[in-house]
């Protein structure tokens, strides 16, 4: 299965609210996580690589502790991004050697910490290359020491994601700083890897494995010059999943199978390979279901307010037209609503302003208010980028595993919130 039915979804929402869990007169918005999805896209990954691959999650894809703590039992590590995201790894009990820092605003504490918890780190400039070279020469440590390259193979379908263009801000371009890049592998001996992140979503599988192969002709050079051999390579994420039901996301299985046909085709059997995914294994294990607080019928359109927008959503409505989700119409007691006739509807949040809309045109059945509108496919980067515009509460999150449920994260309270715009 690769997406969470509607059918099982109305269970689930009767199911919970049947048992008490969802209050319906507070939990205006829910966030369900399937745990056995998760599970099974994590089997897929694991068969999809070589065994001594370094899986890492990216965390910033969904940070919720709970699901960080079964993706430690899993066995995977994961990828911090910023101070907040190696406190996450490090409370959790991620091994430091299964943990990877990236993050393109490394400062001078942060690396410090990184490298004398032996957590691995990988450059994403020269400038940080010469501050942790700083660090090494007063610090025994084990981290694996990358650097990251952008191989500037084009762009992808959306732009704010596109990350291997002739610009960006993240790593080294290959085309500009080849030779100084060599010559770093001859400079510092502990420097032993190679990251890339061509995109996230957007991106097709062509074109990472495209990305790829010119960072496996670099290393080749590398070793070749420098006469040391290159230990790892990290492939970041990147692989695009599929929000339509009617199509197939792309398949991990195949992924692995090329990137490792191309380590053969550059006789490079030595590097260990390393992965960052994210969207992989979380977008389609969760999904949101939000109270129809109003249904507005002007002469030209028709408009559903619930009570999830841009706080959830910050991509889909601020960059609209980009991001794809499907929705399903469920009834005050959760049972998907039938019906011939039916209407565009604008899906609309509960936010002060205009852009606030999470789709257009989306054809469901005719709309009541206590309805339940289900946005499918949100268990990446839609929580992991909420927003507190107009001092909007966190959701409950439920979690089911097999055939039970669980609340993994309270619905903030008015006093969570106060705390946030208060502490000090
Ligand atoms: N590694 C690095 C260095 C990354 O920057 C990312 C994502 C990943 C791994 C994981 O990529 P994935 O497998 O999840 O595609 N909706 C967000 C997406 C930003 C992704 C950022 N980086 C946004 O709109 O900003």
């Amino acid at each position: 299965m690769s997406f969470i039915p509607p059918d099982e979804i109305s269970r689930n929402l009767i199911d919970c609210i049947q048992s008490g869990l969802i209050e319906t007169d507070q939990d205006s918005t829910i966030i369900f996580y399937d745990f056995d999805l998760l599970l099974s896209k994590t089997k897929a990954l694991i068969s999809a690589f070589p065994e001594n691959t370094l899986h890492t999650i990216a965390i910033k894809a969904n940070p919720l502790v709970k699901i960080l703590e079964k993706i430690k039992s899993l066995g995977l590590g994961v990828e911090a991004a910023s101070e907040g995201e190696l406190f996450l790894a490090e409370k959790i009990g991620f091994h430091p050697s299964q943990t990877v820092f990236d993050s393109p605003a490394k400062t001078r504490n942060e690396l410090l910490y990184a490298i004398s918890s032996n957590i691995n780190v990988n450059a994403d400039s020269f400038m940080e290359l010469e501050r942790i070279a700083e660090l090494k020469e007063k610090i025994n440590s084990s981290s694996r020491i990358g650097l990251r390259i952008n191989p500037q193979i084009g762009y992808g379908t959306i732009a704010a994601t596109s990350v291997a263009g002739d610009y960006s801000k993240f790593g080294v371009p290959i085309k500009e700083f080849r030779t100084e890049i060599i010559e770093s592998f001859k400079t510092y001996n502990w420097l032993s890897g190679i990251h890339i992140h061509i995109g996230s979503q957007g991106c097709s599988m062509q074109m990472l494995l495209s990305g790829f192969e010119e960072s496996l002709k670099l290393i080749k050079e590398i070793q070749e010059q420098s006469g040391r051999n290159v230990e790892f390579i990290d492939i970041g994420g990147g692989l695009p999943t599929s929000y339509h039901h009617n199509q197939s996301p792309p398949d991990i299985i195949e992924y692995g199978a090329k990137i490792q046909e191309l380590i053969q085709k550059y006789k490079l059997e030595h590097l260990q390979l390393i992965t960052e995914f994210g969207r992989y294994l979380h977008a389609n294990s969760g999904y949101t279901i939000s109270k129809v607080e109003y249904v507005k019928h002007y002469k030209e359109s028709n408009t559903l307010i619930i009570h999830a927008g841009a706080d959830l959503f910050l991509r889909e409505c601020l960059n609209p037209g980009q991001w794809y989700h499907e929705f399903t119409l469920l009834d005050l007691n959760g049972e998907i609503k039938s019906g011939s006739k039916s209407i565009k509807y604008h899906i609309a949040g509960p936010l002060c302003f205009a852009g606030d809309i999470v789709a257009r045109d989306i054809e469901l059945p005719k709309a009541d208010e206590g309805d339940y509108v289900v946005i499918h496919d949100t268990g990446a980067y839609t929580f992991g980028m909420w927003s507190k515009y107009v001092s909007r509460m966190f959701p409950k999150v439920i979690m089911k595993t097999g055939k039970t449920f669980e609340i993994i994260r309270n619905r903030e309270k008015p006093k969570d919130m106060y705390f946030f715009w208060s502490s000090y």
